[in-house]
């Protein structure tokens, strides 16, 4: 059976921007003219479900970006519309923003303007509007590439002075920025994720990728140049979505908090590999409501951690064409012990290395949404065709697929 693939190319920075410039001009009119940002959204090479368990992970953000025009007010207004979202422009007021009062995509653009407001910055009101290449629902984190524009923009807007310059980013003051989107997430749009999508939208940098210790919010920049080794980075949207993922995630993130209290550690960082990870394991097996499940889950996450720093020294140590067995392994404790892939994600992985990936595995909170694969340039084609016939030959929806490259933060 012969298939077309459907390609997920970025915009230019330009094309986004007039883009949003007119629709802001076609819901707000005339006055004076809004300001443009946008904001990337990720991809996760490795390190999956540590963020939130003190751990490393090492995204790169993608040349996918959401961008975003806006005007301040003098008053606390906050009025609203997005190109993914059609219908009347959306208003509330910055004083009636809290967790739980705001539905839909909006909390996640208000959120970032209560957090920054609640952390005692300037912040007013003000009419904005987004428009977005990034992949919608695709597991690629157009969410945070929401707060991280929105965070950009009313930095600049306001004067915060966090975000530095496009030339000289300020990553103390992004610091404080992602914080705020991961309030803005995890309170008003009340969804329990980790950091490692903000900071990626807001501290990465073009040709690298970011290693994000998830301990101290520190990070390095470890460079990540593929295309120099002869590789690409295939990214997969397999387009599913399974029902109860947000509760599925929300469970994950709570037996590895039993599991650290049930250990005597504040985070799962603490367990060592080897000794310390057996010993921990033996403790699980003996003191936990569910041994089985707590000892996956931990597993999963040391090893996880250890999977991250052999990458970064395959990286460091230019020999990235070695990194297949670990996106592998990866995916296999993934889908094993951590039990958060899926069929389509495994026939992704496994269809892409049948037809010569180097390596691949699901990234992301899965569930659905996307895969990786890392894969020989001159074999990009042949895998993109192999993917999308074993998804018609399966009935599943077709796949899309994106070429990831490093590209630069929110700006
Ligand atoms: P993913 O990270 O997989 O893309 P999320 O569930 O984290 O998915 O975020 C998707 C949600 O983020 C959307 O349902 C919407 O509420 C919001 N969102 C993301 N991008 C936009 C946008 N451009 N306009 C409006 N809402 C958006
Ligand atoms: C994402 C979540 C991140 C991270 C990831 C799994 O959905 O937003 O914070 O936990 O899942 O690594």
């Amino acid at each position: 059976m012969s298939t077309t693939p459907t390609q997920v190319d970025a915009w230019s920075l330009p094309e986004g921007e007039a883009r949003v410039r007119q629709l802001f001009a076609a819901r707000f009119g005339a006055g004076a003219d809004p300001g443009a940002w946008s904001a990337p959204g990720r991809v996760n090479l490795i390190g999956e479900h540590t963020d939130y368990n003190g751990g490393l992970c090492l995204p790169i953000a993608l040349p996918h970006r959401t961008h975003i025009a806006l005007r301040p007010r003098e008053d606390d207004l906050i009025r609203l519309a997005s190109a993914q979202e059609p219908g009347a422009v959306r208003e509330l007021r910055l004083a009636d923003v809290a967790p739980g009062a705001v539905a839909g995509w909006t909390a996640y653009v208000a959120g970032v303007a209560w957090a920054l407001a609640e952390r005692g910055l300037p912040v007013r009101g003000f009419d904005a509007v987004v428009d977005s290449c990034v992949p919608y629902g695709a597991g690629l984190s157009s969410s945070a590439a929401l707060e991280a524009a929105v965070a950009v923009a009313l930095d600049d807007a306001f004067g915060l002075g966090l975000a530095g310059s496009p030339q000289e980013p300020d990553d103390a003051g992004r610091t404080v920025l992602a914080a705020a989107c991961v309030r803005a997430e995890n309170e008003i749009a009340g969804a329990p994720t980790g950091g490692m999508d903000q900071s990626a939208s807001l501290r990465a940098r073009a040709e690298h990728a970011l290693l994000l210790d998830c301990l101290d919010s520190s990070v390095r920049h470890v460079p990540f140049d593929l295309a120099a080794d002869g590789l690409a980075l295939l990214v997969v949207d397999t387009r599913a979505a399974h029902s109860l993922v947000d509760g599925q995630y929300a469970a994950r993130r709570a037996t590895c908090e039993a599991a650290a209290r049930t250990l005597g550690v504040a985070s799962l960082r603490e367990v060592t590999p080897g000794d310390g990870l057996a010993a921990a394991l033996a403790r699980l097996t003996e003191a936990s409501e569910d041994p089985d499940t707590a000892v996956r889950r931990v597993r999963h996450v040391v090893s996880e951690i250890e999977r991250v720093e052999a990458l970064v020294e395959l990286l460091d140590a230019g020999r990235a064409q070695e990194a297949g067995p670990l996106l592998d392994a990866s995916h296999a404790s993934l889908r094993d012990d951590y039990e958060v892939s899926c069929v389509e994600l495994d026939v992704a992985v496994e269809s892409a290395r049948a037809a010569g990936a180097l390596g691949a595995r699901m990234t992301g909170g899965g569930f659905g949404g996307s895969a990786i694969a890392l894969v020989d340039v001159e074999r990009v084609a042949q895998v993109e065709q192999a993917v999308a016939q074993a998804f018609a030959a399966r009935g599943f929806a077709p796949p899309a697929f994106l070429v990831a490259t490093a590209a630069g933060p929110a700006t």
